[in-house]
């Protein structure tokens, strides 16, 4: 009784902070410039592993599947897989990823 209470007001909380500061923009901005990534095996595990470690998508790992390929994927999206946009993933960090997802047999 007594939790559903608290949870019940934590939802409340939470809603009238979106309505009111318009929570979601402001979320986004943090998002899109307040993210920096360390290298390309923090993304895929932040990342890529959401979906591609629980067999929501194909393996990507091991496979040695071209740099261009991944990437092209990556900032398209093909049926199922999301696009990510540059105020997601920038272009550096695109490219650390790519190489850690290439290379990734030859790191062990
Ligand atoms: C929301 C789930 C999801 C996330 C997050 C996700 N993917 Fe995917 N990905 C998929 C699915 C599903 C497919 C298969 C798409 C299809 O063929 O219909 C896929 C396919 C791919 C493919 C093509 C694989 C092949 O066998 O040709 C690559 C490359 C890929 N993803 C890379 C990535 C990378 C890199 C990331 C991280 C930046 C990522 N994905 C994040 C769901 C996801």
């Amino acid at each position: 009784m007594k939790k559903s209470g608290q949870v019940a007001s934590v939802f409340f909380f939470i809603l009238t902070t979106m309505l009111m500061s318009n929570a979601w923009s402001a979320q986004e901005g943090t998002l899109s410039t307040g993210q920096v990534w360390k290298d390309g095996a923090e993304i895929y595990t932040k990342v890529c592993a959401y979906c591609h470690e629980t067999n929501v998508g194909p393996q990507i790992l091991n496979r040695q599947l071209p740099a261009v390929y991944v990437r092209a994927i990556v900032r398209n999206g093909n049926r199922a897989m999301p696009p990510f946009r540059a105020s997601e993933i920038d272009d550096e960090s695109l490219e650390k990823l790519t190489n850690f997802i290439s290379h990734k047999t030859s790191q062990h």
